[in-house]
């Protein structure tokens, strides 16, 4: 949908400027398929697994039975929105990263005491217009404040109207998860120079469990994940001109306990060279392309990754059958 085509009066309550960025980056997906592919351990950056059809499986994989951890977030959101507000305090500005469609946030604007504004980020400016109308439309009086911008990098916050009591960072979906320990770090130290001294962090992320239960979640049964996976290499043939079969991998999700994380990748199931632009590489029996890390927490290693980054973790709420977490942390 075009800004165009945006009710009038809903788009008054939402700020353009900051929907011109950024600028496209086409040609970095070839540069980083090629140095990943460079890489002793052969890995493609796992942002690219969504392209369109690449979230519609992604998508259907938040529908499936095994995959709990959807369904487990919103459930602890509808449940305990109200104290998670409390937490938040009133007057707080919101700032979602990649707020995508907004539908965990729901529960919590209705139960913040007056916020300040609504700060949706997300590098898709189609879902941002959609979502930051759709809340605009739904909350009269919310200032909407959508940043387009890519919100692994370090982002400057537009002022709002009214003066916010504090700034909350609000990042549900596990996605922390995909972050590697390092970046995980930095990703905290910089979201904590954004908010500020009396800033907050309100951050959802899988918890660590069971391995069957985990590896059932990243293999299903119908095989929606294994073809999320195969999308990946038939994306690259389309838009970089290579030459994956992707009946000569196959697809394997594993748990490590240390250091805590699902690990997938595309295995060859045969000696094979294959082809991206103008670029060879070989690829022995057995040899695994990683296409993705899946980080699991719990309470002890949310609170030292915030204690390591100037935050203190101030509660956590879970749902009855401790799979999925989110936590509450406050700058020190
Ligand atoms: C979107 C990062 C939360 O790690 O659970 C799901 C991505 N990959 N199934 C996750 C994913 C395969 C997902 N996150």
């Amino acid at each position: 949908m075009s800004i165009h085509e945006q009710d009038p009066a809903v788009l008054a309550e939402v700020a353009l400027t900051d929907l011109l960025a950024p600028a496209s980056s086409a040609n970095s997906f070839l540069m980083d398929v090629l140095t990943g592919m460079s890489q002793p351990q052969k890995q493609i950056p796992c942002k690219y697994l969504y392209d369109q059809r690449g979230s519609q499986l992604f998508d259907q994989i938040c529908e499936l039975d095994e995959y709990y951890l959807t369904r487990t977030e919103v459930s602890i959101m509808k449940k305990k929105a109200g104290e998670m507000a409390t937490a938040c305090g009133p007057g707080c500005m919101l700032v979602e990263f990649g707020s995508g469609s907004s539908v965990k946030t729901r529960y919590l604007l209705d139960e913040l005491e007056s916020p300040a504004a609504y700060v949706p980020i997300d590098i898709s400016r189609d879902h941002l217009i959609d979502s930051a109308c759709s809340i605009a439309e739904s909350y009269p009086g919310l200032e909407v404040l959508p940043v387009c911008a890519d919100f692994t990098q370090p982002i400057h916050l537009p002022d709002s109207m009214i003066e916010p009591q504090r700034r909350v960072a609000y990042f549900p979906g596990s996605t922390l998860g995909n972050f590697d320990p390092a970046f995980q770090k930095q990703f905290f130290q910089q979201t904590r120079e954004m908010v500020g001294p009396s800033g907050g962090l309100l951050i959802g992320a899988d918890l660590k469990k069971d391995r069957a239960t985990l590896e059932a979640a990243y293999d299903d049964r119908e095989g929606v994940t294994r073809e999320f996976n195969y999308n990946l290499l038939r994306r690259i043939n389309r838009e970089l001109e290579a030459d994956f079969d992707p009946q000569k991998f196959r697809y394997q999700a594993t748990y490590q306990e240390e250091p805590g994380r699902v690990e997938m990748v595309l295995i060859s199931r045969e000696k094979q060279q294959v082809r991206i632009a103008e670029e060879f590489f070989d690829l022995e029996k057995g040899e695994a392309i990683l296409t993705e890390h899946s980080y699991k927490f719990d309470r002890q290693s949310m609170q030292e990754l915030g204690h390591q980054t100037g935050w203190e973790l101030k509660a956590m709420w879970t749902d009855p059958q401790d799979l999925f977490g989110i936590y509450y942390l406050e700058a020190k």
